[in-house]
């Protein structure tokens, strides 16, 4: 349903450095719009670097959830990941249902549950700490809650697919040093960094296991959602 063309004025929530702003500015090309948004400043600011030279590209440093844009006056609101942690979702959507045109259609990834998510459920047992979990990655989880939210929200033409995909970022050394970073287990060791000593040589332990070094693959499992704005009262 998401098919950006010259011209279109694109939302890109939760837009983070911004990779996926340079791929929709593509797309949009310089008679369009790419607007993205993001409410951590150091995130935005590598985003400002990376697209400097793009007079399509706009960046607001704001809470997504009470973006201040004009009613009707885009034609997409896209995001990867980055629609998970609004306090109150159904007023998100319901905004970014204000800002599309009927024609508008939104469309968004999100992870399923963290049991689908060998990705990240690997590394939290390999590492075998007792920390609690930050379950908010996974708050979309279930399609019915999805489903519920959007239609609250007003959206009509609300497609769920599940999505599968082996997924890595390289060698041992890579994937491990990733997965001390980033999804669960990399949150917990960045507020805890002393468990780096503990988490690191058995999660290594674990991934070397599975096969091949040069390349460690794990799977991620995400929803991937479209909806329409429509014309309904509003
Ligand atoms: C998992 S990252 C994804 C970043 C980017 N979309 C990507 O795929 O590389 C989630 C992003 O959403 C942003 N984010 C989370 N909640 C937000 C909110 N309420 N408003 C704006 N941005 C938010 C975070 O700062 C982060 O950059």
């Amino acid at each position: 349903m998401l098919d950006p063309s010259a011209g279109d004025v694109v939302l890109d929530i939760g837009c983070g450095t911004g990779q996926t702003l340079l791929q929709l500015a593509e797309r949009v090309g310089t008679e369009g719009q790419v607007i993205g948004v993001d409410v951590a400043p150091l995130l935005l600011e590598i985003a400002r670097q990376r697209t400097g030279p793009l007079s399509q590209v706009r960046l607001i440093q704001a809470d997504a959830q009470s973006l201040d844009l004009l009613s009707e006056s885009a034609d997409a609101v896209f995001s990867r990941f980055g629609v998970m942690s609004f306090n109150d979702p159904v007023a998100a959507f319901a905004n970014f249902r204000r800002v599309l045109r009927p024609s508008g259609v939104l469309a968004f990834t999100c992870w399923r549950s963290l049991k689908h998510n060998e990705l990240d459920h690997l590394p939290l047992s390999a590492a075998g700490l007792q920390s609690p979990v930050d379950e908010r990655p996974f708050s979309f989880a279930d399609p019915e809650y999805i489903r519920r939210t959007l239609e609250a929200a007003g959206f009509g033409e609300i497609i769920i697919q599940s999505h599968d995909e082996k997924v890595s970022s390289g060698d041992l050394d890579a994937m491990t040093r990733v997965l001390l970073k980033v999804g669960p287990l990399g949150k917990i060791v960045r507020e805890n960094p002393a468990l780096r000593t503990t988490a690191e040589p058995l999660l290594r332990k674990t991934l070397a296991a599975l096969g091949d070094p040069s390349k460690v693959e794990l799977l991620a499992s995400v929803w991937i959602v479209t909806a329409r704005a429509g014309a309904a009262p509003r």
